[in-house]
């Protein structure tokens, strides 16, 4: 999360792992409240099922793996969650940078977090290993690019009938200010997240289950998830924070622009308040698809 660091006048480093890594729990949790469940239930009967199918006495457990994992925070879930219960699982979290994993001392003993590039071919030893792979929030890598070398990279990782989960946010699709009262606007809520719409052409989000079927995966689907209504502010107090991040340091984004951008997000937040009560409904979506047997 390198990235995420930017230094202000006064020397203070701002966007500091922590913040990020505050950040992505608290919109772990954000998530599976929307969605709710961890792991899509046609997946967990998969893995269920395969449970009946094995015979009795068999060794291997199931491996599960999350790439670009961050602070490993839905592998610890879904680690203790009901979704497996009685299943034998190994969990494999996998991230360019170590920087938010907890230390190897605390890790549960069935998961294991390593370093790794989705962007390079994985190395020969997790080629086929995988029943599942998870993947979540990699919007800001891609941008406007395509999402194939991914898949690719997932497509190796798998072994012949398992699956892919990818959970995404879609600034396109399911992004949308909301208020009570329809004919109160939220001009400066409106115009934060629309910023985040125009960063980049986020169509291949949409995409993803037909480009899934493309390289070669079978069953593709992809649903949106609509968050409960009292959930709403925390997710749009949670994005304010994504545009306040990005508006100091998404690449390519001139420093006026920027500082146009975070003068407007008070204002937001000032819609955001009982007299407007405006909101942002963000749906994030959960696509799967299987790779063939
Ligand atoms: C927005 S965070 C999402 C973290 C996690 N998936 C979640 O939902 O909580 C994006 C993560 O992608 C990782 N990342 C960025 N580039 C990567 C790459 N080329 N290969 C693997 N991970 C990468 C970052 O280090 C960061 O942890």
């Amino acid at each position: 999360m390198t990235d995420l660091g930017v230094t202000n006048s006064d020397g203070y480093r701002l966007g500091r792992d922590y913040l990020a890594a505050s950040r992505l729990n608290l919109q772990h949790f954000l998530y599976k409240d929307a969605q709710g469940f961890l792991l899509h239930p046609v997946i967990q009967a998969s893995l269920h099922h395969q449970k009946e199918l094995r015979q009795a006495g068999s060794k291997d457990s199931l491996q599960i793996a999350d790439l670009a994992t961050g602070t490993g925070i839905w592998l610890f879930d879904l680690a203790k969650s009901p979704e497996l219960r009685g299943l034998d699982v190994q969990y494999r979290g996998f991230d360019i940078s170590t920087a938010l994993f907890p230390h190897n001392s605390w890790l549960p003993k069935n998961v294991v977090v390593s370093t790794s590039n989705l962007l390079e071919e994985p190395p020969q030893s997790l080629h086929g290993q995988f029943d599942v792979v998870h993947i979540r929030l990699v919007l800001s890598l891609i941008r406007s690019g395509s999402p194939k070398p991914i898949i690719q990279h997932i497509k190796t990782l798998l072994k012949p009938g398992g699956y892919l989960q990818w959970d995404e946010l879609d600034p396109f699709n399911h992004y949308d200010v909301l208020t009570p009262d329809s004919d109160t606007k939220a001009p400066n809520m409106t115009a934060t997240f629309q910023k985040i719409k125009e960063r980049a052409n986020w169509s291949w989000i949409a995409r993803l289950p037909n480009t899934l079927l493309e390289e070669g995966f079978q069953e593709a689907a992809q649903n949106p998830h609509e968050p409960a209504s009292e959930m709403m502010k925390a997710w749009t107090y949670m994005d304010m924070l994504t545009a306040e991040e990005l508006s100091l340091n998404w690449l390519g984004a001139d420093y006026d622009d920027g500082k146009a951008w975070r003068q407007l997000i008070p204002k937001a937040y000032e819609e955001a308040d009982q007299s407007i009560g405006a909101v942002l409904r963000l749906r994030p979506t959960v696509t799967i698809a299987r790779k063939p047997l």
